[in-house]
C-alpha cells in the first residue's frame, strides 16, 4: 500500500487523522503504519461506530432455561465408550484460546506460561499439554493441539513451548495460530493512535477464533487430519478434563453442532455466562451483566433451585463441519469501555485515569443461535473448574492450587492409598484421573513385592 492509497482509504472512512504524524516518521515507522492501515477491516469499523451510540443491551424477551443432561452411571459409561472410539480413530482435536492479556492477574507474559504447579512451578500450558500427551498414549493416536495466540503474546508463547520441548508432544502436533487485532475508537468514532504513527490495537476476542482458524489454514489442516470434533477451552483453567471421553462421546452420539459443559452457579450473581433458549427457539448465551435481578433470582416451581441454575465456563466441543459453516459469517460485536493511551497533538502520550475509548470483541458463544443441535451437560465444579483470573481472592493462583491438590488427594483416597502430604502434584502424563493413579499404585505395589 502506498502513502496515497492509505490517505484516500482513510479519507473515505473519515479517519484521515491517522496520518497526522506522517512527516515526523522515519522509513520503518511509515512502513509499519502502512501495514497497519492495510490490515484494518473497515466493514467491522463501521459496525463498531454504530455500536458506540447504541443503547446497552440487556437480555431481551423471555428466555427459558435449556435442558441440561445429568449423567447416570449407565449414560456415562455408554458415552465414554463412544468417546474412546472417537479418540482412538483420531477424530478429536484440542484447541485452547490463549490470546487474551492476563491483565487482571497482573502477570506480564502469556497467561499460559504462568507457574501454577504447586511443587514444580510448571506452567498452565504444561498441565494442558501433558494431558494431551496422556490421551495420545492411552488411545495410541496423534491428537493435534491448536493454540490461539495474539500478536501481543505469540512469540513469547511459542518460545515457552520450544523451551520445554513442547512438553512431550511432537512439535508438528502443536499448531499456533494468531488471532486478529482490532483498533479502539474514541467517543467520536475515531481510531486511537497510542504513539505517533501507531494505531492502538487489541485482540478481537475469543470469537476471533473461527476467522483466525480459517485464515491460518487450520480448518483445512483439521480436515486433512480426519478431525470431526474440536474440544475448546480457556487457558486459565488447569482443572479442565481435556477431551473428556464421555463428553466427546455424547457430542458424537447426538451429532451435535456444539456441546457445552455447564456447572451449578456459586450464587445467582456469579460472573459466568448462561445458556438459554431464546423466544425464537434458538439457543443463546446471556452474559451475567445482561441478566436482570428477576432472572438471576428466579427459582424453579418447587423453589428448590435457581431457575437459571447452570453457568457456562467455556468448555465446549464444536463439530468441525459447524465451525467451517460459521467461519466466514460476521459475528456480533461487544463493546468495552477502557482506559487507552492516546498520542496527543504534540506527540506526547497521555495515560488516562478514566475510560476514554472503546475496545470491541467477538465472543465465541455468539455462534450458538446458528447451531441446530446443542448438547448441555452438567459437570461437577470441584472436579473440573478452578480458573486463575485474579491475583488474589476467588479464582486466584491460591484457590486454583488448593483445588488442584484437593482433586489429586481425592484420587489417592479413591485408589485406596494413604493421603499424601502437601504440597502435592501429579504430572497429567502419569495419571489423568483416579483410575490411572490406581493402576499405577497397583503396579508399584506389585514391584515392591
Ligand atoms: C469468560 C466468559 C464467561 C465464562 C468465564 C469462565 C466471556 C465474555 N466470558 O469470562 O462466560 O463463564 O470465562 O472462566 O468470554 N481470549 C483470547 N482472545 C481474546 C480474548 C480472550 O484468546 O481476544 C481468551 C483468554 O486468553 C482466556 C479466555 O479467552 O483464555 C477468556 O477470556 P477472559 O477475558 O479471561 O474471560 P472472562 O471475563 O473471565
Amino acid at each position: 500500500m502506498t502513502e496515497q492509497d492509505a490517505r484516500s482509504l482513510l479519507a473515505q472512512h473519515g479517519q484521515s487523522h491517522v496520518m497526522k504524524f506522517w512527516d515526523r516518521l522515519n522509513e520503518a515507522e511509515r512502513a509499519a503504519l502502512l501495514a497497519q492501515i492495510e490490515r484494518l477491516d473497515f466493514d467491522s469499523l463501521a459496525r463498531m461506530q454504530t455500536l458506540l451510540n447504541a443503547p446497552v443491551e440487556t437480555a431481551g424477551g423471555n428466555p427459558t432455561a435449556p435442558h441440561v443432561i445429568e449423567w447416570t452411571p449407565e449414560t456415562y459409561a455408554e458415552a465414554k465408550a463412544r468417546g474412546e472410539e472417537e479418540l482412538r480413530a483420531g477424530h478429536v482435536a484440542v484447541l485452547v484460546v490463549a490470546g487474551g492479556q492476563g491483565s487482571r492477574l497482573g502477570y506480564d507474559g502469556p497467561k499460559g506460561a504462568y507457574a501454577i504447579g504447586p511443587v514444580s512451578g510448571a506452567s498452565l500450558f504444561y498441565f494442558h499439554t501433558r494431558k494431551i500427551v496422556a490421551l495420545s498414549r492411552k488411545y495410541k493416536v496423534r491428537i493435534p493441539f491448536y493454540v490461539m495466540t495474539s500478536e501481543v503474546n505469540n512469540a513469547a508463547t511459542q518460545a515457552h513451548f520450544a523451551e520445554h520441548d513442547y512438553f512431550g508432544l511432537p512439535k508438528e502436533d502443536v499448531i499456533f495460530f494468531v488471532q486478529g487485532l482490532w483498533p479502539a475508537l474514541d467517543g467520536n468514532g475515531q481510531i486511537i493512535l497510542d504513539r505517533p504513527g501507531h494505531i492502538f490495537m487489541s485482540p478481537d476476542g475469543h470469537g476471533g477464533t473461527l476467522t483466525a482458524l480459517d485464515r491460518n489454514g487450520c480448518l483445512d489442516d483439521m480436515e486433512k487430519r480426519g478431525i470431526r470434533s474440536v474440544f475448546y477451552f480457556q487457558v486459565d483453567n488447569p482443572m479442565v478434563e481435556l477431551a473428556d471421553p464421555a463428553f466427546v462421546g455424547l457430542h458424537a452420539a447426538k451429532n451435535a453442532d456444539i456441546s457445552l459443559k455447564l456447572c451449578a452457579k456459586r450464587d445467582p450473581y456469579e460472573k459466568v455466562g448462561m445458556v438459554v433458549v431464546r423466544e425464537d427457539g434458538r439457543f443463546g448465551m446471556v452474559e451475567y451483566s445482561e441478566l436482570s435481578d428477576e432472572q438471576a433470582n428466579r427459582r424453579t416451581a418447587d423453589g428448590k433451585d435457581l431457575y437459571f441454575k447452570y453457568g457456562s465456563v467455556a468448555i465446549h466441543i464444536f463439530a468441525l463441519d459447524f465451525m467451517k459453516r460459521e467461519a466466514r459469517k460476521a459475528m456480533p460485536l461487544h463493546i468495552a469501555h477502557k482506559k487507552i493511551p492516546v498520542c496527543q497533538d504534540d506527540g506526547t502520550i497521555l495515560k488516562p485515569t478514566a475510560n476514554n475509548g472503546c475496545k470491541f470483541e467477538k465472543f465465541i458463544f455468539d455462534v450458538l443461535p446458528d447451531a441446530d443441535t446443542v448438547v448441555n451437560v452438567a459437570f461437577d465444579r470441584a472436579e473440573e473448574f478452578s480458573p486463575v483470573k485474579n491475583a488474589e481472592g476467588e479464582d486466584s493462583p491460591a484457590t486454583c492450587r488448593r483445588d488442584l491438590q484437593a482433586k489429586w488427594a481425592r484420587w489417592f483416597a479413591a485408589a485406596g492409598m494413604a493421603a499424601p502430604t502437601l504440597p502435592l502434584e501429579i504430572d497429567p502424563a502419569y495419571a489423568l484421573n483416579a483410575d490411572d493413579l490406581k493402576a499405577k499404585g497397583l503396579l508399584l505395589r506389585e514391584l515392591d513385592r
